[in-house]
């Protein structure tokens, strides 16, 4: 059954022999690429949101949880990446383990990860970027500052029904003509805006943690309303799906697969390192941020900023909101980045159409999907609330790294002599504590983000049986003949 048709790693690897794309990246730049994915929207905007709705002061446990799960996860990123360095991430792997109908499910799943990511984050920074501007005295228009029918939430504009978010839209379009030029000028970008949003967040600890009353702490778990997911651990669990989000983006690193110089040392570095970086940052921030004011007032678009004024450092706030901007236009830059490069890969295996592997011939970026993408992002970063993107992107992400977890114990069997330069300890225990923790993460996320998936998964199943399954097979057929 050509459903369940494997694609070979030797073939994986001989088409990455024949990649056209530059190979540009070492260590360190995928190291600054996993971090500049990684911190965002989801440390400077839903930690705020999380702990006011769900978690309260526990929402540092709600960090723990999910850092845990995305260990698991980056342990399994990390040896299939080496293993595979094949842009695509994810969904290669799943083609690779799990057979062609998982691997298109995975590769449509991913969309929601990084481009409903990339639009989730430009909303963040449409938050940030209204309020800095705000504080300058310019008002932008509270219509054009938020998605349609959500009643605005500045206290500047007072409570009007928004038509558009146009700050998100418009920093979308403006990350996707960068990308259109080059990776190595992205990469180069994403460096300095990474310094940046590192330097803000310890700004925001040293300055923060003097400020800390313990007695914002008191209840750390406050008690549960008699609602699943309202506080008590079942919030805590709640919250640990919502401020996932934040940890996503170390996978995007092993979609620059093909342009990594030594993708067999350097992903693993690229990925776990960043990783381990952000989930220290993570906790700490949560600890501060709860510490200083009361949990309840932090549901607003800029967190952070609110409780550094309550910290009353004022010329901090400004600091922290311009470092915010930069530091999501670099969130919104890599997701946009990987987009591209997973369609990419689907596109060279029947998935999608020809077009979509399209190389730029002098830029050698995949530029006609990059604008494509870019220019829908920007509709749905107009278009929707931070609230449903966020978790929508969460349980798409944790079901890709439930089907990774399983993929690297699939693997194991099926080509136990295939080179693994790196080694997922404790196989097969670890990894499927990997998947289990993520299922139990998307446990916790409300039936209506569930309903969304599976609508949003139904209409990747009626794509596949229309188009990608017949092209698909014949193009694996091909490769497998040609070896
Ligand atoms: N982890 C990224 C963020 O929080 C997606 O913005």
């Amino acid at each position: 059954m050509s459903t369940f048709m494997r694609k070979p790693v030797s073939v994986l690897l001989r088409e990455a022999e024949t990649g056209a794309m530059n190979r540009a990246l070492g260590p360190v730049s995928l190291t600054t690429l996993g971090v500049g994915a990684i911190i965002g929207a989801g440390i400077f905007v839903l930690t705020g949101q999380a702990a006011a709705q769900y978690a309260g002061p526990g929402i540092v446990l709600s960090f723990v949880l999910a850092g845990v799960a995305c260990a698991f996860a980056g342990l399994a990123y990390a040896e299939l990446a080496s293993m595979i360095p094949v842009a695509g991430s994810a969904y290669t792997y799943a083609y690779a383990t799990l057979g062609q109908f998982l691997a298109w499910i995975i590769g449509w799943d991913l969309i929601l990860e990084y481009s409903l990511g990339a639009a989730t984050v430009a909303v963040g920074w449409s938050g940030y970027v209204v309020s800095f501007l705000h504080d300058l005295g310019i008002n932008v228009p509270a219509p054009l500052a938020s998605a349609p029918g959500m009643a605005v939430l500045y206290p500047h504009t007072g409570q009007t029904d928004a038509i558009f978010n146009l700050p998100a839209a418009l920093i979308v379009l403006a990350v996707t003509l960068l990308l259109v030029r080059g990776i190595k000028e992205s990469a180069r970008a994403n460096a300095a805006v990474v310094l940046v949003k590192l330097t803000v967040i310890a700004l925001f600890l040293v300055a923060g943690v003097s400020a800390v009353n313990p007695a914002n702490w008191e209840p750390f778990i406050p008690e549960n309303t008699g609602t699943f997911g309202q506080y008590g651990w079942s919030g805590i669990l709640r919250g640990a799906g919502v401020i996932f989000f934040a940890y996503i983006g170390f996978d995007a690193v092993s979609t620059a697969a093909q342009e990594t110089r030594n993708p067999g040392r350097d992903l693993p570095i690229g990925i776990l390192v960043s990783l381990v970086i952000c989930t220290v940052l993570y906790i700490a921030v949560s600890l501060v941020i709860t510490g200083i004011v009361p949990y309840h007032v932090l549901g607003v678009p800029d967190p952070i900023a609110v409780a550094i004024d309550a910290a009353g450092i004022p010329w901090l706030r400004f600091v922290i909101k311009a470092g915010a901007i930069a530091g999501l236009s670099s969130v919104v830059l890599v997701m946009l980045l990987a987009q591209p490069r997973i369609f990419y890969s689907m596109a060279r295996d029947g998935f999608l159409p020809p077009v979509f592997a399209r190389l730029h011939p002098r830029f050698k970026t995949p530029h006609v999907t990059t604008i494509v993408t870019g220019f829908l992002v920007a509709l749905a970063a107009g278009l929707f609330p931070i609230g449903v993107l966020g978790e929508l992107v969460s349980i798409g992400t944790l079901l890709a790294f439930v089907l990774v977890c399983v993929g690297v114990v699939v693997l194991r069997y099926t080509a136990p002599d295939a080179p693994r330069p790196f080694r997922t300890p404790g196989s097969p225990w670890l990894p499927l504590l990997g998947a289990a923790s993520c299922l139990y993460l998307m446990a916790g996320l409300p039936l209506a983000t569930w309903l969304r998936l599976a609508a949003w998964l139904a209409a990747g199943l009626v794509i596949y049986l229309a188009y990608g399954r017949r092209r698909a097979t014949a193009r694996l057929q091909q490769a497998i003949a040609g070896e």
